[in-house]
């Protein structure tokens, strides 16, 4: 359908006949910043979508079109710098792409896309691997799906100023219906596991907060993680990341450490080896156990993290009283964005009415609401 719709702007617009690339946002069922720390993470791609349609046009220039922001942005294939706003995401993977020594010519494109920005969906890594899936078929770049997921990377890296971990743009590029995926962000090796609860629904509500990583705390906790590790490696020569550290190791040296940087570590530390508890109960079928540790989750973002907002704890610990929810967490990088709840099917028209009230009382504004289904990732349509 969208696909259709596209289709037929894009000849009003171009005169011209698009490849249209789906690729999606994605949820993350455990393992929350624990990617550029080198641990694993629990994705899988969601139903929401970044669209992007795109033709060769003989020339060296690139044209969009962002029906969103209802705006035009044009830019030639020399001298790509960052600017402000959405066209960065296209400036880098363009910038990135001819950076790997390959040879682009100018194409027309419409952006369109239903994921919501700022909810912790990853809107940014859909777009970057639409339009980088894009450009890779049109010009026969090559470039493998985790290359894509890279180049995404660097763009926020580079072009938007997020020091982000690879998790959302591999979810984008390799989600695969029906299954999460556990990565290992250490070796990159991953694995399908079937998500496979046909009684229930990954929900997620949203905070309202919307956020943007860029410029915000997001980096600090980076470089947080970061100093641990450097004091840890003063006694270990082999610890290169916190995947390398134990919690024991950490109580050891926990007098040299800043107690932030402390607090910090002993999250991601304690996150890393609450995902491999929870993919044990998951591969069992035990939703339960799996949801007591996205609860506990949330408590280390909450409190040693301190990731979270008063919207998104509100939601979260509200969540635990309604009946049929069987874990509830804040999700992806956080100030805001989304709740990730996994509800009995029969319990979410119910759970949906009482977490929006409870919510709206408290804080004037009715809580989106989306009851996703796991999809496969970036693919022409
Ligand atoms: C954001 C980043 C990811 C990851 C999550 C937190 O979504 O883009 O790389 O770090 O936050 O798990």
């Amino acid at each position: 359908m969208i696909a259709e719709q596209l289709r037929k702007q894009f000849r009003e617009l171009y005169n011209n006949e698009p490849l249209v690339i789906a690729a999606p946002g994605r949820v993350n069922l455990i393992g929350e910043h624990t990617d550029y720390n080198e641990g694993f993470v629990l994705p899988g791609a969601v139903d929401k979508k970044m669209y992007v349609a795109m033709a060769e046009n003989d020339t060296d220039t690139i044209n969009v079109y962002a029906n969103q922001f209802n705006e035009t942005y044009s830019f030639g294939l020399t001298g790509i710098k960052p600017v402000n706003g959405w066209m960065n995401y296209l400036l880098g993977v363009t910038f990135h792409i001819q950076d790997r020594g390959k040879k682009l010519r100018g194409v027309d494109v419409i952006i369109d896309g239903d994921v919501p920005v700022g909810a912790g969906m990853s809107s940014s890594a859909a777009l970057t691997s639409a339009y980088g899936f894009a450009l890779n078929e049109i010009f026969h770049l090559g470039f493998s799906r985790m290359d894509l997921a890279f180049i995404g990377q660097k763009t926020e890296h580079t072009f938007v100023g997020v020091m982000c971990g690879i998790m959302d743009q591999f979810a984008s590029l390799h989600g695969k219906a029906g299954h999460v995926m556990r990565l290992d962000c250490k070796s990159l090796e991953y694995e399908y596991i079937p998500f496979n609860f046909p009684d229930y629904n990954i929900v997620l509500v949203n905070s309202m907060v919307s956020h943007s990583l860029a410029g915000s705390e997001y980096n600090v906790r980076r470089q947080q993680c970061e100093e641990g590790v450097s004091m840890l490696k003063k006694h270990y020569a082999d610890i290169n990341s916190l995947r390398d550290v134990t919690l024991d190791v950490l109580e050891l040296h926990r007098q040299e450490l800043p107690a932030i940087v402390y607090d910090r570590c002993w999250y991601v530390v304690s996150e890393k080896e609450r995902l491999m508890k929870g993919c044990a109960a998951l591969a069992k079928g035990d939703l339960a156990t799996f949801g007591l540790m996205m609860n506990a989750t949330h408590q280390g973002l909450s409190k040693q993290y301190s990731v979270s907002c008063t919207e998104l704890d509100f939601l979260a610990e509200r969540a635990g009283f309604i009946d049929g929810v069987m874990g509830s967490r804040m999700m992806g990088g956080g100030f805001g964005g989304c709740t990730i709840n996994i509800v009995k099917k029969d319990a979410v028209a119910s759970f949906t009415q009482k977490i929006q009230a409870a919510f709206e009382q408290l804080f004037k504004i009715q809580p989106y609401v989306y009851v996703t289904q796991i999809e496969d990732g970036a693919k022409a349509i």
